[in-house]
């Protein structure tokens, strides 16, 4: 992690919270995996202090099982990078665990630790939650609800419902999607850029780079392209804006109002129920994906969109030090 200011608190404790959210077999719906996950810094960090120069960051991964992976070494997964990989490259490396794979979200995760500890210092805070899982939609918004059912829903009822959902699709052989409702608060009015880097094109970036995100909406989404203009436009009065629609994000610079963005997640492709696929020589073959996959991407996601969404605010806080700078 490049571009971290020096003299920031950071010890492995920091990361290792962040990352033991992120870890398999966290909440229904995760595969028994067992990646323990445990960071150790290489660089950039001296007596507990950020240098100032790259962070490194290792987190070796010890609970590979490649073997899982063998009957996958000819044939292409639907809905994973299989084909895509073998088109590109021209030769794939089977085995799981590679750039396709979510174990690169450790490191996101990692590096979102630290992003989090920068932003955490000008007061803003980033939390994410489960708004939908299987179809099934949070019906109310309570943020103690959060911390208190493993699917980090705000709304504890429909939690139970979707948990109970995940069950029978994982029963069937099959696995869901759903969307994932990221909120940053006390963000400072004025981040982000005029044109290319615009705050809302770099979040929606950032999600979109995560695997299995498929969709992001800011604020009203895309509902607000059904509303007139005198609904979508949020109203300023001297006591701050009246509504929030625009998410926290106007022109592509932050309001000063909470940041409201939304991942929507495709069901994850390796599923147990038969499929129709090719093999790498273009023959149809029928295929179950055996192995220990995750039944939905939720809410193991949760820490890696908000490590992003940290790591793009970090960005953006540090830019803005060089255009106004601090008295
Ligand atoms: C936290 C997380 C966990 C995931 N777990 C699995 C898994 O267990 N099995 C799987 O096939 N895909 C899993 N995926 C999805 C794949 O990474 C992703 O679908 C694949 O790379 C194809 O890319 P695309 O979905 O962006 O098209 C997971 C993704 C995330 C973010």
């Amino acid at each position: 992690m490049d571009g971290c200011p020096p003299g920031l608190d950071l010890s492995p404790v920091d990361i290792q919270g962040e990352l033991d959210r992120r870890r398999p077999g966290v909440g229904p719906g995760a595969s028994p995996r067992k990646e323990e996950d445990r960071v150790e810094i290489l660089s950039g960090v001296f007596e507990g202090k950020t240098t100032g120069i790259p962070i490194s960051l290792l987190i070796p991964n010890r609970d590979p099982k490649s073997s899982d992976y063998d009957r996958l070494r000819d044939v292409f997964r639907p809905g994973h990078g299989d084909f895509t990989y073998q088109k590109k490259y021209g030769l794939r490396d089977h085995r799981g665990g590679g750039r396709a794979s979510a174990r690169e979200t450790a490191a996101r995760v990692a590096a979102g630790a630290i992003a989090r500890k920068v932003i955490g210092e000008a007061g803003v805070e980033v939390f994410g939650y489960t708004l939908e899982l299987g179809g099934i939609r949070a019906e109310r918004f309570r943020r103690e609800d959060i911390r208190m059912n493993a699917l980090l829903c705000p709304d504890s009822r429909a939690a139970e419902r979707m948990a109970e959902r995940l069950e029978a699709i994982r029963a069937e052989g099959d696995s869901l999607g759903g969307v994932v409702e990221v909120r940053a608060t006390g963000c400072p009015a004025g981040l982000g850029e005029p044109v290319f880097d615009k705050m809302d094109a770099d979040l929606a970036k950032a999600l979109m780079s995560i695997g299995s995100v498929k969709g992001v909406e800011i604020g009203a989404g895309f509902q607000i392209a059904r509303m007139k203009g005198s609904e979508s436009n949020d109203p300023l009065t001297p006591e701050g804006f009246r509504s929030n629609h625009a998410g926290g994000i106007l022109a592509g610079i932050t309001n000063g109002e909470e940041i409201v963005i939304r991942a929507a997640c495709k069901p994850i492709s390796s599923i147990g129920k038969e499929q129709e696929t090719i093999d790498t020589h273009g023959n149809p073959r029928r295929i179950s994906v055996g192995g220990r996959h995750d039944v939905c991407v939720i809410p193991r996601i949760i820490p890696v969109c908000e490590a992003m969404v940290c790591m793009v605010l970090a960005d953006h806080l540090l830019r803005q030090d060089g255009v106004r700078r601090k008295a």
